[in-house]
């Protein structure tokens, strides 16, 4: 019997301040490939949380351990030939590098939208917490974030809509060979 061609595998790592529009994007994202018929899966750092990397907290060493646990995951799936979806902060340079080379098919997303306007999102409350001192480490406020120097794509969330973020997205998984 005739086989279909092979869908790729890739892990499409969204990397960004919390509020930045990690989730939103990712959410899109989705649901196109989905309807398109492609295997899916997203890995969210505030669901992974819950479950996977439960118990741990926002220190370097425990931000460090949730993006190795989710990135192992994310490598499992990806060379499965699924499409992975990751929306975590990770806000360290060093440990994104380490997920990239293990993974290999691997698409850095820059999430970017500048501290002010995440701020004035607050979705969560969070970054009114972080002010008050009520929360510790938050990143942004008392934690680094360190930018990507290479991403493949960079969402401008401040200035672009969603559906242009999505598309620039897309755009680059078509550009790589990943569409099949
Ligand atoms: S990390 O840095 O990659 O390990 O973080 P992540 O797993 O993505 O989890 C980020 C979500 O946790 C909530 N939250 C905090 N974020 C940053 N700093 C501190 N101290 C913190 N405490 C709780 C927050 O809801 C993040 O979700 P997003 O979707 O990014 O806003
Ligand atoms: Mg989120």
């Amino acid at each position: 019997m005739k086989k279909m061609q092979q869908q790729r595998g890739v892990t499409i790592w969204l990397t960004g301040l919390s509020g930045s529009g990690k989730t939103t994007i990712c959410e899109n994202v989705e649901k196109y490939l989905r309807i398109e018929g492609y295997k899916v899966e997203v890995i969210d750092g505030d669901v992974a949380r819950q479950n996977l990397t439960k118990g741990l907290g926002f220190s370097k060493n425990d931000r460090d351990e949730n993006i190795r646990r989710i990135g192992f995951v994310a490598h499992l799936l990806t060379r499965n030939d699924v499409i992975v979806l990751v929306s975590v902060i990770s806000p360290y340079r060093a440990i994104r590098e380490e997920v990239r080379h293990l993974i290999g098919d691997f698409i850095e997303v820059y999430v970017n939208a500048p501290l002010l306007v995440c701020e004035q999102r607050d979705v969560k409350g969070l970054y009114q917490k972080a002010r008050d001192g009520e929360i510790k480490n938050f990143t942004g406020i008392d934690a680094p974030y360190e930018s990507p120097l290479f991403p493949e794509v960079e969402c401008i969330t401040d200035q672009e809509s969603v559906t242009e973020s999505v598309t620039k997205v897309l755009n680059k998984l078509e550009e790589l060979d990943y569409f099949r």
